[in-house]
């Protein structure tokens, strides 16, 4: 089948009243799709851009409002040093590049992580992308950066603790915590995306994802399509979501 009619029969399978509203990426497997290609990993970094792209503007066009990705974490810093300046190059040239894109999609940008723990350069032009893209009102896309959920609820206790001194007052439930992590101003992910087959979470939003959907695919993420969003989507909708009641039985 071609991939037009195999896309038009996806989408007619996809309940547009029942979107994910949240849709969370741990974007996995570009070491290896360049390792099986005898090529050096950037270039799986470079060919995982396409992926993000295809990622993007599925959620775009389906009308899904949150899409956050997973592009650099905490513990990628153990990386050599060689692949992580090449990886923040390669995220300096898609801010640049992609700008044009965004706006034209009326996407918004945003970021989670310890920001201003990276390079001085690379923060000036995600400032420079997050200013650009600030009137949109399509799909909130937000690049987890140097993110690590451990990282992001010392943050929030920390900053809990602050506040609480500053105010005279302690309130810690959880809606308190929630105020202060970095993803205060989305909803929970309803569906979380892991590529290239790895069961497990590597430290993302870990207190978010607490009655996420979790959806694992084998595909290396330089090779994600537009259809694996689509078909993620379906499985989804086919999942009952129970939060620990009883359910529809
Ligand atoms: C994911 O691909 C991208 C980042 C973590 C930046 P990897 O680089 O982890 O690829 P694998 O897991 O080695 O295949
Ligand atoms: C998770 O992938 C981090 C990102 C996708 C940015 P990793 O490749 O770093 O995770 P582990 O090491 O396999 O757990
Ligand atoms: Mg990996």
């Amino acid at each position: 089948m071609k991939s037009v009619e195999l896309e038009a029969q996806l989408l007619a399978q996809v309940d547009l009243d029942r979107l994910p509203r949240h849709i969370a990426v741990i974007m996995d497997g570009n070491g290896r799709w360049a390792k099986r290609r005898r090529l050096p990993r950037i270039a799986g970094h470079r060919a995982g851009i396409r992926a993000v792209r295809q990622a993007v503007e599925a959620c775009a066009r389906l009308g899904v409002p949150y899409l956050t990705l997973y592009a650099f974490s905490v513990e990628n810093w153990k990386r050599p040093h060689t692949e992580i300046k090449l990886l923040m190059g390669l995220l300096r040239e898609y801010l640049k590049k992609e700008i044009a894109e965004l706006n034209k999609q009326n996407i918004r940008l945003g970021v989670i992580g310890r920001i201003s723990e990276l390079p001085k350069p690379v923060q000036a032009d995600l400032e420079n992308a997050l200013e650009r893209t600030a009137q949109n009102t399509g799909l909130r896309l937000t690049l987890a950066l140097n993110y690590g959920a451990r990282a992001e609820l010392l943050d929030a206790v920390r900053d809990l603790v602050t506040h609480a001194k500053q105010n005279g007052a302690l309130a810690i439930d959880e809606a308190a915590l929630r105020e202060h992590l970095y993803t205060r101003d989305l909803p929970d992910p309803d569906l979380l995306i892991r590529t290239s087959g790895e069961l497990r979470l590597s430290n993302f939003l870990l207190w978010q994802v607490a009655y996420s959907e979790i959806w694992v695919t084998e595909t290396l993420w330089p090779d994600f399509t537009q259809q694996d969003l689509i078909q993620a989507i379906i499985d989804y909708q086919k999942r009952e979501r129970r939060y620990g009641g009883l359910g529809l039985g």
